[in-house]
């Protein structure tokens, strides 16, 4: 009868891991803090100053999904946004611009991440834009999930 005890200690187990709730694993938040998003855009994705220039709000852009993805992947030259995609200016995926394109104009150079995101990071993070920033205010479950745990800055949200 061994055999039997086994196989019920394997059953409970079953049953009990498919109750408990695993933390909810994002990959576009993943794919945000690859990208240091909130070292410009902030934890909240509000933006404001920073160093170089204030990022926008991703809270109130108005930019679709085709635009958000462009602009990940591109940055906006000539401003402190940066691109994420590794080949950006080296063909002319880019607004059809390469990086000679801009020799002579540093001012208006593509500015390069910090590190790059593939082009499944870029589609998930423009998700987490669309499905927890966008038109949204701030709010306690969205601080609880970036942070995965209370922290100060989610006090009397
Ligand atoms: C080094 C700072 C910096 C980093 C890092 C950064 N951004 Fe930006 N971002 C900016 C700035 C500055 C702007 C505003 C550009 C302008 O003035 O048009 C901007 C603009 C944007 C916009 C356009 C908003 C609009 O309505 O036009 C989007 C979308 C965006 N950033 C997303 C992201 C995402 C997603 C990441 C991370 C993968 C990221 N940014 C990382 C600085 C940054």
């Amino acid at each position: 009868m061994k055999i039997y005890n086994v196989l019920k200690i394997l059953l409970v187990l079953m049953i009990s891991s498919a109750n408990s709730q695993p933390p909810k694993f994002d990959y576009g938040l993943s794919a945000y803090k690859k990208g240091n998003c909130m070292g410009c855009h902030k934890w909240h994705g509000d933006g404001g100053p920073g160093y170089g220039g204030a990022a926008l709000s991703l809270r109130e852009t108005g930019l679709d999904r085709e635009q958000l993805t462009k602009i990940i992947a591109c940055g906006r030259p000539g401003t402190n946004m940066p691109f994420f995609d590794k080949k950006a200016y080296i063909d002319d995926r880019c607004f059809g611009m390469k990086f000679s394109d801009f020799e002579g104009d540093d001012k208006n150079r593509p500015l390069v991440a910090k590190s790059y995101l593939n082009k499944r990071q870029i589609e998930a993070v423009v998700n987490f834009i669309i499905n927890d920033l966008q038109g949204q205010k701030v709010s306690k479950d969205y601080c609880l999930k970036f942070f995965g745990k209370p922290t100060k800055s989610c006090d009397g949200l």
